[in-house]
């Protein structure tokens, strides 16, 4: 794994994105981002850092990376997946599907494989009930998911 960049590195991206806004506290998501994209969970340290930049309390910054599930508070795998386990997902098949895929990585809910390839969390309503079951995976939507479906995802990214 590539060594993570200090937050330091990250001050001339930082300051143009506080230039952005009329207000520095507008900036907290995108420096949230910005953090987490280069070092891959936000830290304590990141949310000390995002406090200073946008004169935020840490405590506010630290309710907002706990308030989104979009923010990793520890590291997660290179291919992160969030599973949605609501209602109309379960009832076209979620369940079975998600045991498969539990199976098939060989990890639970908010565990990372061993070799650091994939995370699972299991996740509310993902917005996209239309394609149920289904599941997101760095960051883009598949459904609807069986058996196959997903395996033939997981292959892709091995
Ligand atoms: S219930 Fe699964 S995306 Fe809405």
């Amino acid at each position: 794994m590539s060594a993570q960049p200090a937050l330091s590195q990250l001050d001339a991206e930082a300051q143009k994105i506080v230039s952005k806004y009329d207000k520095k506290h507008a900036a907290v998501l995108p420096l949230l981002h910005l953090a987490q994209e280069k070092i891959g969970h936000v830290t304590p340290e990141a949310e000390q850092w995002v406090s200073q930049w946008t004169q935020v309390p840490v405590a506010h910054v630290r309710e907002v990376v706990t308030f989104y599930s979009m923010y990793h508070q520890k590291p997660v795998g290179r291919h992160p997946i969030r599973f949605c386990t609501t209602t109309s997902c379960v009832l076209m098949g979620g369940e079975k599907a998600l045991d498969h895929l539990k199976k098939k990585l060989g990890i639970q809910n908010g565990e990372t494989t061993p070799d650091g390839k994939f995370s699972l969390e299991e996740a509310e309503c993902l917005c996209a009930c239309e394609i149920g079951p289904m599941m997101q995976v760095d960051g883009k939507y598949h459904g609807p998911l069986n058996e196959k479906k997903i395996d033939e995802i997981l292959d892709k990214l091995k």
